[in-house]
């Protein structure tokens, strides 16, 4: 059990990553998956490439109104400015906090080939004390579910909500706030219903290990998915049938001493992402802060603008901030077609 100043501690900063009009920028990318981007907009994934385009996204003037922290991959953590600032004291020094993705990504679940477990439990707790002495206040620990034929099974579903349990727990700690990201991917041809119904037995289960290994909920934010349709089920559903069956399944798995629920965008466009979060937010209040933490719902625009010339980071920063600012009126419930047509 943690002390009570421990939790009141984690308390504060889970708050504030949450608080209405502000969300997370999640900047994490790993290696792997910021070459795909980068190769987009045919830019090569060079350790200068990634860390000038980084360089773009931190030092966006007026982010701390709409941004309370961003999670940053471990090779980003390290790096800083073309002037020599550390990205952790520039976000610090901008009013943003800084996090780490702190799982080393996902591998073949032994004995179901096509579903995935997430690697770092081992020297966790070391590893979080050396990017908690950088400077990071929250970590982010991804697992992912497949829906499939046959899938999930029962015990992904269950070894991913205890390693999700591990994990925070070891972030507690030590001190820094866990992100406990449970994705049930979008891939696939299943329906909106059956994205609600694995969606709530993956949140039924984590919130289960989490009371197993004694997690402090006041002390931990919720990253997850919106209940939506397959992306190759052919099915749209509008903002509205996202907004309520998510909250339906929020109404019945969410623990109310939870301070937030951040989302993953997980590959809906910019504009998908901040609408549907409005139209939860303007159903509320909750007990939990509904707001995003979005990769790249929040960056889409930004990285096309910037195109790796230094000539574009002006324009590129606007988009960014331009999306910031939607997200932010979109915890609100005051995002409107007129927000998003309207220029800076
Ligand atoms: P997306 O919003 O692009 O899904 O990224 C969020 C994230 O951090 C996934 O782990």
């Amino acid at each position: 059990m943690l002390e009570h100043a421990q939790t009141q501690q984690l308390n504060q900063i889970a708050k504030r990553l949450v608080e209405p009009g502000k969300g997370i920028l999640a900047a994490d990318e790993s290696n792997a998956t910021i070459e795909k981007r980068l190769a987009k907009i045919n830019v090569p994934s060079t350790e200068e490439n990634r860390r000038s385009y980084r360089e773009m996204l931190f030092t966006t003037k007026g982010i701390r109104e709409y941004i309370s922290g961003v999670i940053l991959y471990e090779e980003t953590i390290m790096q800083s400015t073309h002037v020599g600032v550390t990205f952790v004291k520039t976000l610090e020094d901008a009013g943003v906090m800084a996090g780490i993705k702190i799982d080393q990504g996902t591998k073949e679940m032994e004995g179901s080939a096509n579903e995935k477990v997430t690697k770092g439990l081992d020297g966790l707790a070391d590893r979080l004390k050396k990017f908690q002495a950088l400077g990071a206040k929250f970590a982010k620990w991804r697992a992912v579910i497949t829906i499939g034929q046959g899938l999930p099974t029962r015990s992904n579903i269950v070894q991913n909500a205890k390693d999700l349990a591990q994990y925070a727990l070891v972030c507690q700690q030590v001190g820094v706030v866990p992100i406990v990201e449970p994705e049930v991917l979008m891939d696939g041809a299943h329906d909106m219903a059956r994205c609600e119904e694995v969606s709530q037995q993956v949140l039924e289960a984590v919130f289960e290990q989490m009371a197993a290994a004694g997690v402090a909920l006041e002390g931990m934010i919720l990253k997850t998915n919106m209940v939506v349709p397959g992306k190759e089920s052919g099915q749209k559903a509008t903002s509205a049938e996202i907004a309520e069956a998510t909250l339906r399944l929020f109404e019945s798995e969410l623990p109310p001493t939870l301070p937030g629920q951040a989302f993953l965008s997980g590959g809906q466009s910019e504009v998908e992402a901040t609408a549907n979060l409005n139209e939860m937010a303007k159903r509320g209040p909750f007990a939990w802060n509904l707001s995003f933490s979005y990769g790249r719902a929040l960056q889409d625009s930004a990285l096309k603008t910037w195109a790796g010339k230094p000539e574009n980071v002006a324009a590129a920063q606007k988009g960014l901030l331009h999306r910031a600012k939607m997200n932010s009126l979109a915890t609100l419930g005051k995002y409107s077609d007129a927000a998003e047509q309207k220029a800076e």
